[in-house]
């Protein structure tokens, strides 16, 4: 077995016991550009306890940090807090290894470990609020249905205070440093935007009552222990109130501009359309999918008060890269926004009705038709991309004002 992977003690009883990956770029659709890691934590109850395990290409690397600690065969439970294979796509590998008492998972949990694994795994069902002795100390579980999927929970070990958080207040940061404030908190606020934004956002209205849920149960909580980048030992406050800010989609003058363009026309459009809102006091962010990933445009959409989509006609539809960033933040079901579509066209303009479909499908207040120009825009064209612009600037700082 691989030996040089060292645990890392959070506290007498609890090591940090995951994998780091360097190189992941794509978390289904996802670009990851700092990696990421899988956290396992190792509790030193009684009942040796690992909480969650890692994805299955990085079982060796999990297993010498835990073999740093004890011999992996005393572990006597494993949790599962979500049986997404990030996180339980090695618990197989351990079940025969280990051949643990008891795997516990949430009810939705056992189901969706029975049906990825096809095996006999020794499954054991807990309920909201339940707790388990583990001798000298005690878990306690908390179910939060669809952060991210049905079966999440968080799992609370009682005396050391520590809340293993799942996929909650997590992001892609693959790093050295287990702690979050070792890392510079630009880079913390962007990664986990960017985690929110592709990952939580059609989960939101169920986040706010979470943060509600938790913050009711008082717990004492020394430690927030994600399953993906580094944990929180102070400041989780901070992740507490991005997480509210976010899940509330408060009311922002920024309007982001997505766009793809052909011969620069459509481009042209949306730079006047840009003008238009930053004349008003509102701040516009333009978007071209020639270089900008459908997971950066979702992270900016994430904080603002509109979407603007601009494609021209190619052979009766939009670009494929309008497409694709169109298809997944539907998905992902931003709120709260005002938009329209805009584009150029040779013979049929066909695309600005098609994308304001979706938008309306996407529950986007439309403002007016959009603008459809044959061709290059001319001065006319240009002028009417510009009072689009300053209409829905207008209308942000109104919105912004109201909420004030
Ligand atoms: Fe990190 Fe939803 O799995």
């Amino acid at each position: 077995m691989n030996t040089q992977f060292k645990a890392f003690k959070l506290t007498d009883k609890v090591y940090w016991v995951g994998a780091i990956d360097w190189g992941l770029r794509d978390f289904h659709g996802y670009a990851t550009e700092r990696g990421s890691t899988y956290n396992a934590y190792l509790v030193l109850g009684d009942k040796v306890t690992l909480i969650d395990t890692v994805k299955k290409p990085f079982f060796q690397e999990m297993l010498s940090r835990i073999s740093d600690v004890i011999d992996p065969k005393k572990i006597d439970f494993i949790v599962s807090n979500h049986c997404e294979m990030d996180h339980s796509g090695t618990i197989p590998e351990m079940v025969d290894l280990v051949k643990p008492e008891k795997v516990i998972a949430s009810e939705m949990g056992v189901k969706g470990l029975a049906d990825h694994f096809h095996k006999d795994i020794p499954l054991t069902a807990v309920k909201d609020g339940e707790s388990m002795s583990l001798g000298n100390t005690s878990l306690k579980f908390i179910e939060t249905r669809m952060i991210h999927w049905p079966d999440s929970m968080f799992t609370y070990l009682e005396d050391e205070k520590i809340l293993f958080s799942s996929d909650a207040f997590g992001m892609h940061l693959a790093s050295s440093l287990r702690y979050a404030d070792e890392i510079d908190f630009g880079i913390l606020h962007r990664e986990m935007k960017k985690y929110f934004a592709n990952i939580l956002t059609p989960f939101s209205p169920l986040i706010l009552k979470l943060l509600e849920k938790v913050t009711k149960l008082n717990l004492p909580i020394k430690m927030v222990a994600t399953a993906h980048g580094p944990i929180w030992r102070k400041d989780f406050n901070t992740a507490f109130e991005l997480y509210s800010k976010w899940s509330k989609k408060e009311a922002s003058a920024k309007a982001v501009i997505v766009l793809d363009t052909m011969w620069h026309s459509t481009e042209t459009m949306a730079k006047a359309i840009g003008e238009g809102i930053n004349s008003t006091g509102a701040n516009a962010v333009l978007l071209p999918l020639n270089s900008t990933h459908r997971s950066d445009v979702i992270t900016e959409v994430l904080d603002a008060g509109a979407l603007l989509v601009g494609s021209p006609t190619l052979n009766g539809n939009m670009l494929p890269r309008v497409a694709d960033v169109l298809t997944y933040m539907k998905g992902l079901k931003p709120q709260n926004l005002i938009g329209c579509a805009f584009g150029s066209y040779g013979w049929n303009g066909v695309v600005v009705p098609q994308i304001n479909q979706i938008l309306k499908e996407m529950k986007i207040d439309l403002v007016g038709e959009g603008i459809n120009i044959k061709y290059v825009p001319d001065e006319n064209g240009l002028k009417q991309c510009f009072e689009l612009g300053t209409e829905i600037g207008n209308r942000l700082i109104q919105l912004v004002n109201r909420f004030k």
